[in-house]
């Protein structure tokens, strides 16, 4: 018996993985955190699973659960939205199932970031511009940032941040952000990324609490950094004309001669 953790994607049902498909379509159980993760998804499940939504039910009630399905020798497919290594509550599952000595394996997904970036026509890391991107979020009712994991923290390297489960106190984020990045560093905002209801405000420090018209409710993820909106970046080595690379030698004496590894 094995559970199968499946990134199911950040909401457009055809954002998941074949092999995730596969897996719900042959686990006789199907248990999914409900309030993110797109219904269509169980229309996979076999005719007769038992589908559970784990939206209201505590850590001991998940485990009883796959207890459950563990004596009856029956595999579990185990659906989080977006991509299962941020914010999944996976790690605590997996732990619990290592002292049980029950199997797993892990299937990602598309994360949320990913969603939003494709929704804005962005790449998220420009030369030159930024090369690294933060995935981060603020303090919640149920759990606190670790000391050092402070926006002002993140902010003093000027790199993308993506931050999660904020939406609702977006004020405190742009007071937070604006003396790093300054008033007019592009921020865009993207509610539902990928959802037929998904929304972007594109702003700037300076104005995108007046563009959201107080929309602070709903799934969103907030984008922050030079690179949402910047032109002047150069282009990759990668790809010019003259860069000698192992894919595409250039010049009498190209540093990876072909036949070479
Ligand atoms: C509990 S975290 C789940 C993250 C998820 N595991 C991932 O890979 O993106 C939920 C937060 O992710 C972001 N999020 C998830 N789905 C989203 C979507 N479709 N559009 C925008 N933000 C989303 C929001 O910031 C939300 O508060």
């Amino acid at each position: 018996m094995t559970v199968h953790f499946i990134g199911a994607g950040p909401g457009a049902p055809d954002l998941l993985t074949l092999r995730g498909r596969d897996l719900i379509a042959a686990c006789p159980v199907c248990l999914y955190a409900g309030s993110l993760v797109p219904s269509e998804l169980l229309s996979y499940c076999p005719e007769d699973a038992k589908i559970v939504n784990t939206a209201s039910l505590s850590l001991d009630e998940i485990m009883a659960e796959i207890k459950a399905a563990d004596d009856a020798g029956q595999d579990v497919a185990r659906l989080h939205s977006g991509d299962l290594s941020v914010w999944s509550a996976m790690g605590e599952q997996l732990r619990r199932l290592r002292e049980l000595d029950i199997d797993y394996d892990i299937t990602p997904g598309v994360p949320a970031f990913a969603a939003a970036a494709a929704a804005l026509g962005n790449e998220l890391t420009l030369p030159g511009v930024a090369q690294s991107l933060v995935l981060t979020r603020t303090s919640g009712r149920a759990s606190a940032m670790p000391e050092g994991e402070t926006l002002e923290n993140f902010a003093a390297t000027g790199a993308t941040l993506a931050i999660h489960l904020s939406v609702h106190v977006l004020d405190d984020v742009v007071a937070r952000l604006t003396p790093h990045y300054g008033e007019d560093c592009p921020v865009a905002i993207v509610w539902r990324a990928s959802w037929p209801d998904q929304r972007v405000v594109r702003a700037t420090l300076g104005s995108v609490i007046d563009a959201t018209d107080g929309e602070r409710g709903r799934t969103a993820l907030i984008l922050v950094g030079r690179a949402l909106t910047a032109e002047e970046f150069r282009e990759s080595c990668l790809y010019a004309g003259d860069y000698d690379r192992r894919f595409r030698p250039v010049g009498t004496e190209p540093r990876f001669p072909e036949g070479t590894e």
